[in-house]
């Protein structure tokens, strides 16, 4: 027997542990402006807030925050969507300008489109990036109004940047960009169509404390007609020959991040087919043994298992079979390091082995903790009743 075969593995971490530490480190590590850091240490991300991870990250918040009845993690959700409103606030005039410009046929370019990552300060960074992503712009919508109607909360702080994201989302939805992975910007993602679609519903239907809604009737219409075209382009060329969602228009491939299609987005409905058929092509094409890959081509970081995405998988599998759901928590949680940190993806399955290397030398070992896995593992096993 090895030396390393009779050294006693870690204890592993119990849920109850996780969570603790989950939620901790989200409050810990929120920065005082209200931006939550996708990792805190990860070279590549090391000063930057995601709308995107920071908007799952704020659900979480929202979630514990509700269930354990702790004021800490309800405000630390309330001062990230002040961060975002503000951010929207500050470029008033300049998505106005954009907007008009797109509604009278001009051509708007890629560089004078909204960021998907911004520093704590709420400024653009100075640093290259895969920039235009419209699918966090969405989720924050989408993420907003769960917060506001768990916490029966006023909305009116946040109403001029909900608004503005809604002009953004509804002038620009059908625009090819960069995806939940920040790649192929020539295409059109179902699940970049899926977070703006779940955004723009969500605030449409918003409520304030009194029953009147948030946003004016002109806005809410605007994102009701906005998140109806979007649906109708999903049914004309959002799905593939086998009934799934596709990865992007005209691609037969599947990605995991379309599981939020179905929950929490509703893109499809629950139980559909379409949902059905997604949900066994993610399955069958990027599950093993309960760690999920993003997408059959990843060479990230070797292309590994996101915790995330087990996550994400097992939200959409809830309702319908909530003990397969358990399995694809409890693959998430046994994947935590010794502290508890959870990482970005785990290496014990690799679609490409032969990449790993080039991306540890580019960017360092994979982000630990991130952040949005932590989130995810709160918010799944919320929905399952084990918070
Ligand atoms: C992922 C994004 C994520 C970002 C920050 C990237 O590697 O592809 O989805 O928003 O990291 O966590």
């Amino acid at each position: 027997m090895s030396d390393q075969a009779s050294t006693a593995a870690p204890p592993k971490a119990g849920l109850a542990d996780l969570l603790r530490h989950s939620a901790d480190l989200i409050t810990g590590l929120q920065d005082p402006s209200g931006a939550y850091p996708a990792s805190p240490t990860f070279s590549a991300y090391r000063g930057y807030s995601w709308f995107r991870d920071g908007s799952f990250i704020a659900e979480a918040a929202s979630r514990a925050g509700a269930r354990w009845k702790e004021a800490k993690l309800t405000d630390s959700a309330t001062r990230f969507h002040r961060w975002c409103a503000r951010i929207l606030t500050d470029r008033e005039p300049h998505i106005r300008e954009i907007v008009a410009a797109q509604r009278a046929g001009h051509h708007v370019p890629e560089r004078s489109m909204l960021p998907t990552r911004f520093t704590f300060a709420g400024e653009d960074g100075t640093d290259e990036w895969w920039d235009f992503q419209l699918d966090g712009y969405g989720t924050w919508l989408w993420a907003l109004a769960a917060h506001g109607e768990r916490t029966a909360g006023d909305l009116t702080p946040f109403r001029a940047g909900a608004s503005l994201a809604v002009e953004y989302l509804a002038a620009f939805w059908d625009r090819p960009c960069f995806d939940w992975w920040e790649e192929h910007n020539e295409h059109r993602h179902l699940s970049t169509i899926g977070a703006m679609v779940g955004g723009l519903e969500a605030i449409a239907d918003a409520q304030q404390p009194d029953g009147t809604s948030l946003l004016p009737v002109a806005t809410r219409t605007l994102a009701r007609r906005g998140a109806h075209a979007a649906r109708e382009f999903t049914s004309e060329h959002g799905i593939g020959p086998d009934g799934a969602l596709r990865k992007w228009v005209g691609s037969t491939e599947v990605d995991a991040s379309l599981a939020s299609c179905i929950t929490p987005f509703r893109l499809v409905p629950p139980g559909s087919p379409v949902a059905r058929a997604t949900l066994d092509r993610i399955c069958a094409d990027l599950e093993v043994g309960g760690g999920v890959h993003r997408f059959r081509a990843d060479v990230f970081f070797g292309g590994g298992q996101w915790p995330l995405l087990s996550c994400f998988l097992g939200w959409a599998l809830a309702d319908s079979d909530p003990e397969l759901a358990r399995t694809y928590l409890e693959w998430a949680v046994a994947q935590t390091t010794p502290t508890l940190d959870l990482p970005e993806q785990v290496p014990t399955h690799l679609l490409h082995p032969s990449h790993l290397e080039e991306w540890v030398e580019r960017w360092g070992t994979v982000a630990t903790p991130l952040l949005w896995s932590h989130a995810m593992v709160i918010t799944l096993a919320d929905v399952l009743g084990l918070t």
